[in-house]
């Protein structure tokens, strides 16, 4: 199969992907895609709209209608740019509805191709080096230890002046990485051609220069 310019970074949620993801497709000068960001979408619009979450056919008709665009790491739902709306906790805790929604997906994956298609991309998510680019030239999967990845996540908290118990926090990343593994579409798998990075004791910029490396040699090897 030819490989198409695009690449994938999959893995758990907090082992660093976003900011991985958008250094390296900087410093490759190329677009970044969060795919997370665009099923965020899908549950922010249902929440504003009260549309019923368990409701798979009311969320494909949203994915279906709505103008759902990403650009340069930005995303767009009916022109509007919901890129930070999307990280609130309420649709932290209702993504995993259209993440579960076998239709919804379908059309989030069938956008996502046709922007790699369309131009160099690096792109981030669960199932993007398995389902959505088979073909991509270099994979990744970006993990960490759940206690690391509970850790960076405290600190966070702990930097916004936020009160969390760690326990929970864990709690909740060991539940998440179930709910990614167990779905039946699309789970989060690691692809059988991905670079493993492990970023546990690593600083952000190490984990980059290692990924920038190995993408640059696999873009020499194939002559791009
Ligand atoms: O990476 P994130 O936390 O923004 O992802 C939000 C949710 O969407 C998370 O529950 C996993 C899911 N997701 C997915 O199922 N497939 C993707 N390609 C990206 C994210």
């Amino acid at each position: 199969m030819p490989k198409i310019d695009v690449v994938t970074v999959d893995g758990p949620a907090g082992a660093g992907k976003s900011v991985a993801t958008r250094r390296l497709a900087e410093r490759l000068g190329i677009e970044y895609l969060n795919t997370g960001a665009m099923y965020r979408a899908i549950a922010l619009c249902a929440l504003r709209e009260n549309v019923d979450l368990t409701d798979a056919d009311a969320l494909t008709k949203i994915a279906c209608e709505r103008r759902l665009e990403s650009r340069n790491g930005r995303v767009s739902l009916d022109d509007e740019d919901v890129s930070d709306a999307v990280r609130s906790p309420e649709v932290s805790q209702s993504v995993k509805y259209p993440a579960g929604a076998p239709s919804v997906r379908a059309i989030l994956v069938e956008k996502q191709r046709e922007i790699g298609l369309s131009r160099p991309i690096a792109t981030e998510g669960r199932d993007q080096g398995t389902v959505v680019f088979p073909d991509a030239l270099c994979k990744f999967y970006l993990t960490a230890s759940p206690e690391e990845r509970a850790r960076r996540r405290f600190g966070e908290h702990e930097r916004r002046g936020e009160t969390v118990d760690f326990d929970e926090l864990l709690r909740q990343i060991v539940e998440r990485d179930r709910q990614d593994s167990e779905r039946e579409i699309g789970p989060l798998k690691r692809p059988e051609d991905a670079v493993l990075i492990d970023s546990d004791g690593k600083t952000i910029d190490e984990v980059v220069a290692e990924m920038e490396r190995i993408v640059r040699e696999k873009r020499r090897a194939a002559g791009l």
